[in-house]
């Protein structure tokens, strides 16, 4: 996963002027969360948490938080109350406390198989308390297999904070539920960098939870047609 680090931090570059505003997206998270798991207050760790709009929203809304964000797009946090964020690698870090709530919006499936059952282990057995719910954003293949062989022209935007002409193209690979996102400027194609995310369809899911101890309560929306992603409501299993 050497490329995680780079690719976030350089995306960021491009995208971080326009996209670390709080947006209608950060309401609908915490509006996903309170609908999940009432509206607390709770202790929530959110991971991933890239610009860390999402994580000032959920702090705004009276949740304490701590954020895990390994590039360098922490650069764009709003501070706020209640807020922690944490410029580190959720594989490593040491986190002293239980949460109420694990979030992973937009990023679950960077990684193997084993990374992601490394990962909900940690979620299981460290960091959510008996009872707490993780919501969990999951690539949905469906939508990422029809976008196959795409390509985009991205023009500069400079009025909405998008100063970069950028190239994008997205290939699936069905073998391996993988789906590859590259980007370049297009003046410099050959610096083009990819982001690779493992897709899951929730029978998937079900199977790679297996022995973490988390379970799949519920998925949101049910219907998987046209999302790109889809919320996995996961539990700790009860023995
Ligand atoms: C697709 S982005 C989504 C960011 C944010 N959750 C959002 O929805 O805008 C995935 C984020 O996860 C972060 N990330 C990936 N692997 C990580 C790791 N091992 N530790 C901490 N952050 C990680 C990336 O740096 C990136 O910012």
């Amino acid at each position: 996963m050497d490329w995680v680090k780079d690719f976030y931090s350089q995306t960021g570059t491009w995208w971080g002027p326009a996209e670390s505003k709080t947006s209608e997206r950060d309401h609908q998270r915490v509006a996903k969360v309170h609908a999940q798991a009432g509206d607390g207050p709770w202790r929530i760790l959110e991971l991933g948490s890239g610009y860390g709009t999402t994580a000032a929203a959920l702090a705004t809304a009276g949740h304490t938080v701590t954020a895990v964000e390994l590039s360098d797009r922490v650069r764009f946090q709003t501070p706020a109350e209640r807020l922690t964020v944490l410029n580190e690698d959720f594989y490593t870090v040491r986190l002293r406390q239980e949460f109420d709530i694990v979030c992973y919006f937009n990023g679950f499936g960077i990684g193997s198989d084993p990374d992601q059952r490394r990962l909900l282990t940690r979620i299981a057995a460290e960091w959510l308390r008996p009872g707490g719910v993780a919501l969990i954003d999951v690539y949905n293949p469906f939508t990422w297999n029809s976008w196959h062989g795409d390509e985009e022209h991205r023009h500069p935007d400079p009025s909405q904070g998008y100063a970069y002409e950028l190239h994008e193209r997205t290939t699936f690979d069905p073998v391996t539920c993988t789906a590859t996102d590259t980007w370049w400027p297009a003046d410099r194609p050959h610096e083009a960098i990819s982001q690779k995310l493992r897709c899951y369809t929730p029978a998937d899911l079900t199977l790679l939870l297996e022995g973490t101890g988390l379970r799949l309560d519920k998925i949101d929306p049910t219907n998987l047609r046209d999302e790109y992603e889809y919320l996995a409501v996961l539990r700790p299993v009860t023995r």
